[in-house]
């Protein structure tokens, strides 16, 4: 696998294991959550395989992703309610981009928190950017067994609300993906800004 998101930005929305993804975290999103009028960021939207899913709905949405290339393929869609920036987020960035104000109703990370080098500071900082009262939604990968080093367990995601002081809705198994390797498992995590 490259290290770089870059080389995948191409062929992103051709492979049917992201497309099938996307697909059921929108569903699992939407018999959570009703999107209508929502002001949503998609955290590391990647080339928008949900981003475009939740602007049919959405108000708006905000998409950023550190990878220039899939930026670039979500732009070349020219989805009407959504500005997109590539950029890694920071206090920093999030302080000084007008792309970030007024605070969302909703964020969404889709397969995306598992990649992060810091994932409780990201979180820290991504709750800076809810409304009082907004929801933060991830899916991610659920490690397989013990030894497993990628991925996440309920007790991690769990845990990691608690330190950042986001109040936990649920960690749920949200949906599973078949593929030659076998069967995987993708939790859910919902937690809110309260
Ligand atoms: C598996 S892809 C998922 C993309 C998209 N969310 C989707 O559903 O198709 C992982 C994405 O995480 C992004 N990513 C990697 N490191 C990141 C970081 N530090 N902050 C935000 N996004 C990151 C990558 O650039 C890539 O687009």
């Amino acid at each position: 696998m490259s290290d770089s998101w870059d080389d995948y930005a191409e062929d992103w929305d051709s492979n049917a294991g992201a497309i099938e993804y996307s697909q059921k975290a929108f569903d699992s999103l939407c018999e959570f959550i009703n999107l209508e009028g929502l002001r949503v960021l998609d955290f590391g939207c990647g080339t928008g395989l949900l981003t475009e899913k939740v602007a049919r709905v959405a108000s708006s949405v905000v998409a950023v992703d550190p990878s220039p290339k899939m930026i670039d393929v979500l732009e070349h869609k020219n989805i009407h309610n959504v500005n997109s920036l590539a950029c890694e987020i920071s206090v920093d960035l999030i302080t000084s981009q007008p792309i970030f104000e007024p605070r969302f109703d909703l964020i969404v990370a889709s397969s995306v928190c598992a990649f992060l080098p810091d994932y409780e500071q990201t979180l820290s900082t991504l709750k800076l950017l809810l409304k009082d009262g907004g929801t933060f939604i991830q899916w991610d990968w659920k490690r397989s067994n013990e030894e497993d080093d990628f991925g996440f367990t309920k007790e991690i995601i769990t845990n990691a609300y608690a330190h950042v002081g986001l109040s936990l809705v649920r960690v749920s198994d949200a949906f599973s993906l078949t593929s030659e390797k076998g069967e995987a498992h993708v939790l859910m995590g919902v937690a809110n800004n309260a």
